[in-house]
């Protein structure tokens, strides 16, 4: 049963790289900020390689329902032990993800690649949002394509490109998966 908004939230590099030997190619606080400002009280879901990405000490990532995707009962289990919720299938992590946190207004779903693929192709995202990088750098992992039923939303001011205290430029974009409510 989806009872709440589903959306996906990366941050994504030039030529769509998402991450690189399991973990992010960038630092960028300023992403991170956003992420956590546009998570906050809502569960997130990720699969089992993007738990395992987050430092130890951040996971579960507090103050969230945190939802980990894996197909071995084993990990999972070990998975439970360090605080996170478990599913055995995208889908399953949503049902969960709503029922853990009926009050939120957003489920997020958080990476990797893999999973990002699957929503997409079972359609369960209602919305994307996305840190776009201006940084050329090796990936091996990759954002999918938002094609034709997603749009763009005009966030102003978020919409303009940001210079990070670093000097990585970036910018906040937002697509809804149109005809949803
Ligand atoms: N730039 C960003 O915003 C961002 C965000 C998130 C992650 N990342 C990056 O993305 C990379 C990780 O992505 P990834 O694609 O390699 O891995 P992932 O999607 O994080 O996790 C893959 C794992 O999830 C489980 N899984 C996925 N789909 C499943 C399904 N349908 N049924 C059961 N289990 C399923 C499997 O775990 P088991 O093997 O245990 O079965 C699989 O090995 C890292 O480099 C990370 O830093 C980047």
């Amino acid at each position: 049963m989806k009872t709440q908004l589903v959306g996906m939230i990366w941050a994504e590099a030039a030529e769509g790289v998402i991450g690189h030997e399991g973990g992010m190619p960038w630092h960028l606080p300023e992403d991170l900020a956003y992420f956590k400002k546009m998570t906050a009280d809502c569960p997130v879901i990720m699969g089992r390689k993007t738990w395992e990405s987050l430092p130890e000490q951040f996971r579960p990532l507090p103050k969230r329902t945190n939802v980990v995707i894996s197909s071995d009962a084993g990990r999972a289990a070990s998975l439970r032990s360090e605080g996170a919720l478990t599913a055995s299938s995208l889908k399953e992590a949503v049902d969960l993800a709503g029922q853990k946190a009926p009050k939120a207004h957003m489920t997020w779903i958080m990476g990797g690649g893999r999973i990002y693929a699957e929503a997409m192709e079972k359609d369960l995202a209602d919305l994307a949002s996305i840190t776009r990088i201006d940084l050329q750098t090796a990936g091996d992992t990759y954002a999918p394509q938002l094609g034709e039923g997603w749009a763009g939303v005009v966030k102003v001011p978020e919409q303009g490109w940001k210079t990070a205290e670093n000097g990585t430029r970036y910018r906040f974009e937002t697509y809804r998966r149109e005809g949803r409510p």
